[in-house]
Order: C-alpha cells, then structure tokens, then sequence
C-alpha cells in the first residue's frame, strides 16, 4: 500500500459528483441517489473537473467511479432533462457536445480507471462503465441500455465499447430489445470482470486499486497504452507511443527498482519514473 494520506475531498455540482483521494487511489462517486444517480449535464461538467484534477495529482495512480447509495451506480441520464436539453436532432447534438470533452477525458485518461458497480447500471451508466478499464459488480446489479425504449440513437463510441466487450450478437440483442441482465449474464458474456457479493465489493474494489496503485506506475500506463492502440483500427494504431513508453518504462528508476527489490526479497517502492 502506497504512504499517502487522504488529501482532498472535493465535490461539484451542489454537491451530486463527490472526489477524494486515499493512498493514491482516486474516488469520484456519482451523488443523485434520489434518482438512482441520473447524470445530469452539470454532473457531467462535473465529472469532467474531478478526473482533470485526479489526473493531474501526481500521488493518484488510479481513479475509482462509483456511485452513492446501495440502488445504482447509474440510471444514465437525466430524462427530466430532455424535453429542455434533447428533443430533437440538433438539441441532441447541442447536448451530445456538453458531454463529449468528458467523454473524451475518459477515453484518453492516463490512468486505469475502474468502475464499482452496485445496483442498476443503465444507458449512460453502460456508457460510463464501458469507458473504464476494469468492471467489478455487485451480485444484486442490472445492466441495459433501454435507448430504444427511449426512441434514442445511440452514438458510435458507446456501441464501439459494447461490441468490443460481449461481441456484436449480445450488442443487438441488448440495443433492439433495451432488456436489463443481471450480473450473473453480465459476467458470462464479458460486459464486467468480477461479481462478488454486495457487501464485499467497495473491499473487493479497493483491493484491486490499491494493488494497481503499488505497481510502477510507468508499467501500469505502458499496458493501458498499448492495450488502447490494439484495440484501434491498425492504420489508426500509434506504434510510436507504443514504443516510446517501452522505452520510457524499460529505462526507468522503477525498473532498476523493481528487479533490485526482487534480489533483496523485500516490496519495490516506485516512484512513477
Ligand atoms: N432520469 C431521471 N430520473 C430518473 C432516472 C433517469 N435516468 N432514473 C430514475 N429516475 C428517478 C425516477 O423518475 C424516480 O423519481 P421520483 O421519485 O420523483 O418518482 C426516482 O428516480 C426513483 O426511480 P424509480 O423508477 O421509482 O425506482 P426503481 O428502483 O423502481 O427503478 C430504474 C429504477 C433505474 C430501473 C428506473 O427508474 C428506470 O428505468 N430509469 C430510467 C433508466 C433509463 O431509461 N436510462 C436511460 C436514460 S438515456
């Protein structure tokens, strides 16, 4: 376990997206329980603020999204919303652009982020969750995306991660029927990683993190790199970046670290370069 005390305890959006820091693990918790975490647009700019400032904390070797309470970690967004902020094309597109800068946070974040599902975790939950590296649920959790209940399209990088996690067959079967699994299927067809019992996931979660966390942080980004550019179109592939962590992370302090401790038989302490 990494020496770093908790040092920050933030939140943004009166108080619906929480952020904190523990022995350089990140949380950001989704705060609406009263509507099973809805994402409303300014919890979505909230969002955004706290994975820019977890980015930027050098003591945060990985982010942790949950969200509050025992029912959800996320109903998606916000429908109450929509008749103001998505009622047609170009209101939806309007809106899609509000999320989109925090969309692309998530997909170019640095550090492996993991998403702690408890309860329901639907549309842009889904979306949310499938943007994370790592999805560990809860027995008692749902998954779906209800957009065609909803009359919604739903966009490419959604339905990129979807296909890419359960394989074009369970993608269709969930978008044209918007049907909720529970985690047993989820887990069975590859959506998340791990289910364990309910009151075992926050300590299932963390342990994970905090295993992350002690790692050599350049190690950690190296595999996050070039996992993401294998999973690219090859002629959209960056070999370079693939290269040039190599090069970083095999010239590193952390690795002379790493292979000395070993030798001395005791635990690395790494230091990220
Ligand atoms: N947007 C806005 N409000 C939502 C919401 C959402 N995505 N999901 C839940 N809520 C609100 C409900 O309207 C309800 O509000 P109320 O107390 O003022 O009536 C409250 O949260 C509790 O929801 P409820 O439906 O009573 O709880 P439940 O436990 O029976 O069901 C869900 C939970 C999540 C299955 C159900 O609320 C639901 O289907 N939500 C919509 C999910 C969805 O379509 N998401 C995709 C959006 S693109």
């Amino acid at each position: 376990m990494l020496d770093v005390a908790k040092t920050t305890d933030k939140s943004y959006a009166d108080g619906r997206i929480l952020q904190s820091v523990t022995d350089g693990v990140g949380v950001i918790t989704f705060n609406n329980p009263d509507k099973r975490n809805a994402m409303s647009l300014d919890m979505w700019e909230g969002l955004g603020h706290a994975l820019i400032e977890l980015r930027e904390d050098a003591d945060v070797r990985v982010v942790i999204l949950t969200g509050a309470g025992d029912k959800a970690f996320m109903s998606g967004a916000d429908i109450s919303q929509f008749e103001k902020t998505r009622h047609n094309a170009q209101a939806s597109e309007e809106y899609s652009k509000k999320s989109a800068a925090q969309r692309a946070l998530l997909a170019d974040y640095p550090k492996p982020i993991i998403a702690c599902i408890r309860g329901f975790c639907l549309g842009g939950g889904m979306q949310v969750a499938m943007a994370a590296d790592i999805r560990l649920a809860s027995e008692n959790s749902q998954f779906g995306i209800p957009a065609a209940k909803l009359g919604i399209a739903y966009g490419y990088d959604g339905l990129k991660h979807l296909v890419s996690l359960v394989g074009p067959s369970w993608a269709r079967l969930l978008m044209y029927t918007g049907v909720r699994i529970d985690s047993a299927e989820a887990l069975r067809i590859g959506l998340v990683d791990r289910v364990v019992a309910d009151a075992e996931l926050w300590n299932a979660t963390t342990e994970i993190a905090r295993t992350i966390a002690g790692n050599a942080p350049l190690a950690v980004h190296a595999a996050k790199i070039t996992i993401a550019q294998v999973l690219k179109d090859p002629d959209a592939r960056d070999m370079d970046a693939i290269k040039a962590i190599g090069t970083a992370c095999m010239n590193s302090e952390d690795f002379r670290e790493g292979r000395t401790a070993f030798m001395e038989k005791r635990k690395p302490k790494f230091k990220g370069r």
